[in-house]
This record gives structure tokens, sequence and C-alpha cells, in this order.
């Protein structure tokens, strides 16, 4: 029987090894540039930046919190930004005062970030930066500025790895291409 993702994806783009040598080696650069912070709090986007932010917390020496938050700006099925930015679930903890790191899985034109980023800078944390997976430059409609990036990718839609295909697959432990029309092999 066909794995059920495989009729969706039209190549691997990330493979599983490749992912999780990078996702390290963030860690130990994060490590490093927060070693002296006593409050570090890695903030996930969800829903798609679980898996990155679970197996990214494993490879960060430093003691730090982690909390969530859900924000949208697509509608399901739709493969593009809508614009309007909504905060689904609001984070538990008090941002104020302490060093928030954004985990996030992909920017596309940024509009999902600079709304959450700027959410965020309204509540006073001690500092704020931006770690995100991937990175789709060339869609980029807002200035948003990146401080630890796994990997800038082209304009292609991805899927897996934290990332959904119509709210499914996000548990595939690689990052792949989809077909644009799954039922003509495109
Ligand atoms: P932005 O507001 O356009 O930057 O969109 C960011 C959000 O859209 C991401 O957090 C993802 O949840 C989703 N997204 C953008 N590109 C893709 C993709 O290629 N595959 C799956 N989700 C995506
Ligand atoms: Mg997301």
């Amino acid at each position: 029987m066909a794995l059920a993702h495989e009729k969706y994806l039209k190549e691997i783009l990330i493979d599983e090894a490749t992912l999780q040598e990078r996702i390290a080696q963030l860690g130990a650069e994060i490590s490093r540039d927060y070693a002296e912070c006593e409050n570090l709090m890695l903030l996930c986007i969800l829903k798609g930046g679980v898996m990155f932010l679970t197996d990214l917390s494993r490879h960060i020496e430093v003691p730090h919190m982690i909390d969530f938050m859900a924000a949208s700006s697509y509608g399901f099925g739709v493969r593009q930004s809508t614009g309007s930015v909504r905060i689904d679930m609001d984070l538990r903890m008090d941002v104020k005062g302490k060093n928030v790191l954004v985990v996030e899985d992909i920017i596309d034109s940024g509009l999902t970030l600079a709304f959450v980023m700027k959410t965020l800078r309204n509540r006073e944390p001690a500092s704020l930066k931006l770690c995100a997976l991937l990175n789709k430059k060339s869609r980029r409609e807002v200035d948003i500025e990146l401080d630890y990036v796994g990997f800038d990718i082209e304009n292609k839609f991805v899927f897996g790895y934290g990332l959904d295909l119509d709210e499914r697959f996000r548990n595939l432990p690689f990052v792949g291409v989809a077909r644009t029309d799954p039922e003509t092999d495109e």
C-alpha cells in the first residue's frame, strides 16, 4: 500500500538527517548566544512550530521556559496568506522582562510574524528574537528581522515536520514539496 502522503508529495526538499543536523547547529548557536541568560523563554507559534520547538529545545543547554501561542492568517485549504492575522490562543506566561525567542516553522509573506512580534513587543520583554526553521524570502511582503534561520527555501508550498497540508501530515519527519495538483501528478 502506498503511504498516505505519497500522492501529495512531489519531492523531499529537506530530509530528516539534514533537518536534525541543522537544528543541532542552531541549538548550539543559541546556547552560546544566551549562555549568560537567566530567563530565556522559547515561544512556539502553533501549530506549525511544534516539531521544531521540541527538537530545538533539546539542543539548547541554557535553562529555559517554553510557552505556546497560536496565530493564523491562512484559511482552510488556502495556500496563501489572507493578510488578516488573528491570535487564536495567547500564551500563559507574562513575557515582561523575559528574554523571548520566538520559534516558528516558516516565514512566508511575513504578515503573521510581523503581527505577532508587534504584539509581543508591546508587552515589554527584556529582549525579543526570532528563529524560523524555513525562510521563503522571495514571498516577503513586510520587513522581518530574522535572528536564526534553518534553511532559505524557494517559493514552493511545503509540508511535513510541523507544516500541514490541509491540516494533515504534520507528523512527517522531513520537509517535502507538495504537488500542485495531486490528481494530475504535477
Ligand atoms: P505568512 O504570514 O505569509 O508569513 O505565513 C506564515 C504561516 O503560513 C506559517 O506559519 C505557516 O503556518 C503557513 N505557511 C506558509 N507557507 C507555508 C507552506 O509552504 N506550507 C505550509 N504552511 C505554510
Ligand atoms: Mg506557522
